[in-house]
């Protein structure tokens, strides 16, 4: 299991008073240092965040590598394509939300042509492709007709579901990620995993990857960024091993 962490809140504090720290590229340095896989940055196109500086910094100075997630937006597509990541994640965005809320909707033609050709294009810049959606098995279906590399489930339900409502959501993204496997898929997961949260997820097996920014940059303003990362690839390493 991999684990990338995502360092837009980082950025949430920086643009809190528009200056110069803290600075997110920085933190993933740090974040690297402690053990994380790969980095996530999310360039919206509003820019609450994430600067097109910290990807173009990040681009030149990460070790592992960088994960951007993005919205089907030309100027958006044509940067990533410029700046080539090892990986871009399509999500989708609304101005008017505090977080990625859903998964991508493929459930017409007409966004199945918008995200196909997306893909395309991130294809010929030689980035590898994925997915975020909803863990059911007919979002995992439509990604694979695409042809994405990866798809990455949405981890969101879970994580507010409470008792035995959480099992079931664990279920279903078990279910989802047994079926991407199958398919051929790599299955990635992610949003809203927290230290309490994340052990039964990186436990299904059929994952390969977790991103996980917001729980970890809150802890890391207590106690660090390196010690809060360490943690969590503590937690996320040994989930299989119990
Ligand atoms: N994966 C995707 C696609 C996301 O949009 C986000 C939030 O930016 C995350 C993972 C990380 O979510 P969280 O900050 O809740 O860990």
């Amino acid at each position: 299991m991999r684990l990338y962490i995502n360092i837009d809140h980082v950025a949430t504090v920086r643009q809190a008073r528009l200056t110069d720290e803290p600075d997110p590229v920085r933190a993933a340095m740090l974040a690297e240092l402690a053990g994380a896989d790969g980095i996530t940055v999310h360039l919206r196109e509003d820019r609450r965040h994430i600067q097109d500086r910290d990807v173009r910094t990040l681009m030149e100075t990460a070790r592992t590598a960088v994960n951007l997630e993005l919205a089907a937006v030309s100027e958006i597509v044509e940067l990533a394509c410029e700046l080539a990541p090892l990986q871009a994640t399509l999500v989708p965005e609304r101005r008017e939300e505090i977080t990625t809320e859903g998964g991508l909707d493929l459930s017409s033609a007409a966004r199945l042509r918008l995200v196909g050709a997306t893909l395309d294009r991130l294809r010929e810049a030689r980035v590898r492709t994925s997915l975020f959606i909803d863990p059911y098995q007919k979002a995992v279906r439509a990604a694979a007709q695409l042809g994405v590399d990866a798809v990455e489930l949405h981890t969101g339900e879970y994580a507010n579901a409470l008792g035995g409502s959480r099992d079931e959501q664990l279920l279903r993204l078990e279910a989802a990620a047994a079926l991407g496997r199958d398919l051929g898929l790599a299955v990635h997961a992610g949003h809203g995993l927290t230290y309490e949260n994340v052990t039964p997820v990186a436990a299904l097996a059929d994952l390969e990857e977790l991103s996980i920014g917001h729980s970890v940059v809150s802890r890391a303003v207590l106690v660090g960024i390196e010690r809060a990362v360490r943690e969590m690839a503590e937690l996320v390493r040994g989930a299989r091993t119990h």
